[in-house]
C-alpha cells in the first residue's frame, strides 16, 4: 500500500511553531512514527509552500492508493486545492495537527476538508497515525 503524504506552507518549520498547537514534532519525526508504526505501509511525505506546487502532487497521485493532506492554510481559501481534491477519486483524509475548530474564527472556515473523506483535526501527531488508520481499513490490501 502506498500513501501519498501532503503538507502545506509553513509545515517544514513544524517544530519552531507553537508547540501547544502543534505538538513540537518537526514534520520527519511525524514521517518516522508513521513508519514505525506502519512498517508495511509505503509513505511519500511531501511539503510544498506553494499552492500550485500542491495541486501539482494531487494531479499526479494516480499511482497512491490514498491521500493524507495536510494543507495548512490553504485549508482556509485555497478554491484551487478544493477544486484538485474534488477531481482526484483516491481515499483522501484532510488532517490538522491543531483543533481548528477552537482557534481564531478564520480557521474554523475550511473550503477543503469536504472534498476528502472526512477531517481529523487537533490530535498533534496523532492525527496522522488516525487518517493511516483509516485508510488501511478501507484499501484493506495491505
Ligand atoms: C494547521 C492549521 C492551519 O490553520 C495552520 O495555518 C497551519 C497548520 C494544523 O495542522 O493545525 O499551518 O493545518
Amino acid at each position: 500500500m502506498k500513501i501519498l503524504v501532503i503538507n502545506g506552507p509553513n509545515l517544514n518549520l513544524l517544530d519552531s511553531r507553537d508547540p501547544d498547537h502543534y505538538g513540537g514534532n518537526s514534520l520527519e519525526n511525524i514521517s518516522e512514527l508513521l513508519k514505525i508504526k506502519f512498517p508495511l505501509v509505503q509513505f511519500i511525505f511531501e511539503q510544498f509552500n506553494g499552492e500550485d506546487e500542491i495541486v501539482d502532487s494531487i494531479h499526479k497521485s494516480s499511482n497512491y492508493d490514498g491521500i493524507i493532506i495536510n494543507p495548512a492554510a490553504f485549508t482556509h481559501y485555497s478554491i484551487s486545492i478544493r477544486d484538485a481534491l474534488e477531481i482526484c477519486k483516491l481515499p483522501k483524509v484532510e488532517v490538522h495537527l491543531s483543533n481548528i475548530t477552537n482557534r481564531e474564527k478564520f480557521r474554523s472556515v475550511n473550503i477543503t476538508s469536504s472534498k476528502c473523506d472526512g477531517l481529523i483535526s487537533g490530535f498533534k501527531s496523532y492525527s496522522y497515525v488516525l487518517a493511516v488508520h483509516y485508510l488501511i481499513d478501507i484499501i484493506k490490501i495491505v
